[in-house]
């Protein structure tokens, strides 16, 4: 965030600690998740450097200084006879050498070892052992009472009723969580009931504690992970902890490890903030990292609720808040108008976030955004990061509501709106960015090498360039004229240009900007097509072939619904396209199946995927995905976006995910790049 001064800082404070303490009440005390975690930390992480840069106002209630929750009334009160102390977070890998760092300057001379722990996202349980025999369990509440919900925890069968150490009071903490099958399992049947979903792991794990009824926890197949033992019985180190704690019958982290140096811990961290995390068979939310060494953990002492001997690494959020500081208008190929929040930078997921896109303008308002807001922004993996939420309890007054504008921030000519629809279109065919991105599409789709943004952009600023036929007009003698263009970069260009004017005719068609028609639904028409046209045609041959068409033609087609039907009739009865169309037919291109023909003498007919269809998923050790699904369609299969019954083949890459697992849910046939290579041989 940017810099603040005291006042501003001071106001921002007080909003942050009210915001944040409703969002701790209602996640901790009801069980409400009302923001995500991801955010909420988010919005502690800002407070927190906010009052380290103004310690002078920190105040003993703000939410950095105490451990969140309520006991509530309905349990019996415990006392804890030892604090139950809560971590600090840190986020990166700065964040953790600063902590080493700390140790270090308090104790200079030690030589510090750690022990990792994946942190389980569950409830922290204080189990109480007399003479080996379990005889309380109580929740952390705040910290100093907790509540006791022994019947409960009885019902978990992770937890040893009776202990072979006979000492007369031994104290083992832990996790209580629920794993990913029993989470989707028991939601299915809340479901089923008519009863709401819980909104994750967690939630259900303390939601099931705080029941009255012991039989229905037992029901819900809690489970519990030991990390600590409070009894002294002979460890020296927090390892031995862990190895004594699975003698006495405790389940512990099977991928916890001992790290002899901070590097180490960086490195573990790193292996499991990744996908791997994914096979895991419950929700982990980072890395506890603590000091090995138990001698030093008087030493290091405590900071308010937090020891100073350990800390918790939390992984990459995938929600952050941040401020909407502008909204820009982003032209698209069609000519439709996106507005674009530009953002303070902030780290989402492990990369750097500073625009993202709002859709159109009809999702400001729903979102009730202005400019200076605070918003929640979400990404998951490789999807582009949105605005989910706007905190509008943080606004000061002096955000700004943003005007829909009227005229194109290009061209300026008038904006308008078509009937039933959200966005917003520029319709001058002459805007300059409009144009230039519909060329570059087009360049791209065909694939023409040797074009890329910066030559575009020299060639439009020298008018050499205004539509695409004129790319088929450009001359080696054109480009010379242009700084930094000597005879072999141009010959090279005017040769690529050449050598496309045999175009694939679904690349040609999806490289068109005709809305709704992009490379999948141009595979669609054409598939039904093929069969009916000769080939290689011009492009005006086929522009008759089209035009011709009524809407209940382009409707029977699979995959083709009323969008793509209206926009397809309203371009192709554009006389300006059908110039465009015949120009490129005069100036030589010609456009090709893009299909195998059947061979004379039938065995190897070309055709050897006909009838069966595919989806192509995950990354691809050979090919672009792209070029796969031309390959497909090529030997005559058929290509579809996603996975249903209707699917024959799932060919999956690495990293496949979702789709993998749906295709295996419908028993859709798996097979690898090496088998759909022996199909097509
Ligand atoms: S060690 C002083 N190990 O995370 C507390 N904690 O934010 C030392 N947690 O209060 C805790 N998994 O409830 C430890 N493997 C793990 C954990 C773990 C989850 C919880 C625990 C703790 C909180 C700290």
């Amino acid at each position: 965030m940017s810099f603040m001064n005291k006042t501003e800082a001071q106001a921002r404070i007080l909003k942050l600690r009210q915001e944040i303490d409703f969002y701790r009440e209602q996640y901790h005390v009801y069980d409400r998740e009302v923001i995500s975690p991801a955010a909420l930390d988010s919005l502690k992480h800002e407070l927190y450097t906010l009052e380290q840069q103004y310690p002078e106002l920190i105040t003993p209630n703000s939410p950095t200084q105490r451990v969140a929750g309520r006991a509530l009334e309905k349990f019996a009160k415990v006392e804890h006879q030892s604090r139950m102390l809560s971590l600090e977070d840190v986020f990166s890998w700065e964040e953790i050498r600063d902590w080493e760092g700390r140790m270090k300057r308090i104790l200079p001379n030690q030589k510090f070892d750690y022990y990792c722990e994946l942190k389980m996202d569950g409830l922290a349980i204080s189990l109480i052992y007399e003479y080996g025999v379990l005889k309380q369990a109580a929740t952390r509440g705040d910290g100093f009472v907790g509540e006791d919900v022994t019947q409960n925890i009885k019902t978990i069968e992770a937890i040893p009723l009776s202990i072979s150490d006979p000492s007369p009071r031994v104290e083992v903490r832990g996790e209580a969580f629920i794993d990913k099958k029993t989470f989707v399992r028991l939601n299915r049947e809340r479901a089923a009931e008519g009863l709401e979903a819980f909104a994750n792991p967690r939630n259900l794990a303390a939601g099931s504690i705080r029941q009255l009824d012991s039989n229905l926890v037992a029901a819900r197949g809690l489970s519990f992970m030991a990390y600590g033992l409070f009894t002294d019985l002979g460890q020296k180190t927090h390892q031995e902890e862990h190895q004594i704690l699975q003698k006495l019958g405790f389940r512990t982290g099977k991928h916890d490890e001992h790290c002899s140096s901070i590097e180490a811990v960086w490195k573990f961290c790193e292996k499991w903030k990744g996908a791997k995390r994914e096979n895991l068979p419950y929700e982990i939310d980072g890395v506890v990292i603590m000091t090995n060494n138990l001698s030093l953990y008087e030493k290091l002492g405590v900071v308010g609720k937090t020891p100073r001997y350990a800390v918790a690494y939390k992984f990459p959020a995938v929600e952050k808040t941040t401020i909407v500081k502008e909204i820009v208008l982003q032209l698209g190929r069609t000519g439709a108008l996106t507005p674009v929040a530009i953002l303070d930078p902030v780290e989402v997921a492990g990369s750097t976030i500073s625009r993202a896109t709002l859709h159109n303008f009809e999702e400001i308002k729903r979102l009730d955004l202005r400019l200076g807001d605070t918003v929640i922004i979400q990404k998951a993996g490789d999807v582009i990061p949105k605005i989910v939420q706007v905190l509008t309890n943080l606004r000061s007054g002096k955000e700004k509501i943003f005007k829909m504008p009227s005229h194109c921030p290009n061209c300026e000519s008038e904006l308008s709106q078509k009937p039933g629809e959200v966005l917003l279109y520029c319709l001058n065919k002459k805007c300059f960015s409009k144009q230039r991105r519909a060329l570059l599409h087009f360049i791209k789709t065909v694939e023409i090498d040797g074009i890329g943004e910066k030559n575009l952009d020299v060639f439009v600023e020298n008018n050499l360039l205004d539509s695409i036929d004129d790319l088929y007009q450009l001359a080696v003698g054109d480009l010379l004229t242009l700084p930094g263009f000597a005879e072999k970069k141009a010959q090279n260009i005017i040769d690529n240009l050449r050598n496309k004017k045999q175009l694939n005719a679904v690349k040609f068609l999806a490289a068109l900007n005709i809305r709704h028609v992009g490379i999948e639904t141009a595979r669609d028409l054409l598939e039904q097509w093929r069969d009916q046209l000769t080939w290689p045609l011009s492009p005006l041959d086929f522009w008759k072939f089209i035009s011709a068409l009524k809407s209940e033609d382009f409707l029977s087609i699979n995959g083709i619904g009323e969008n793509t039907v209206a926009s397809l009739l309203e371009y192709f009865a554009d006389d300006h396209q059908e110039k465009l169309w015949r120009k490129l037919s005069d100036l030589g291109v010609r456009l090709a199946s893009g299909f195998r023909t059947f061979s004379p003498n039938g065995k190897n007919s070309g055709m050897t995927l006909a009838g069966k269809r595919f989806v192509v998923t995950g990354t691809l050790e050979k090919w672009q995905r792209e070029e796969v699904k031309d390959l497909i369609v090529s030997f005559g299969g058929k290509v579809s976006s996603s996975v249903s019954a209707k699917v024959d083949y799932l060919l999956a890459g690495a990293e496949a995910g979702q789709k993998r697992l749906q295709a295996e849910k419908l028993g859709v046939k798996i097979i690898t790049e090496g088998e759909f290579l022996q199909m097509i041989k």
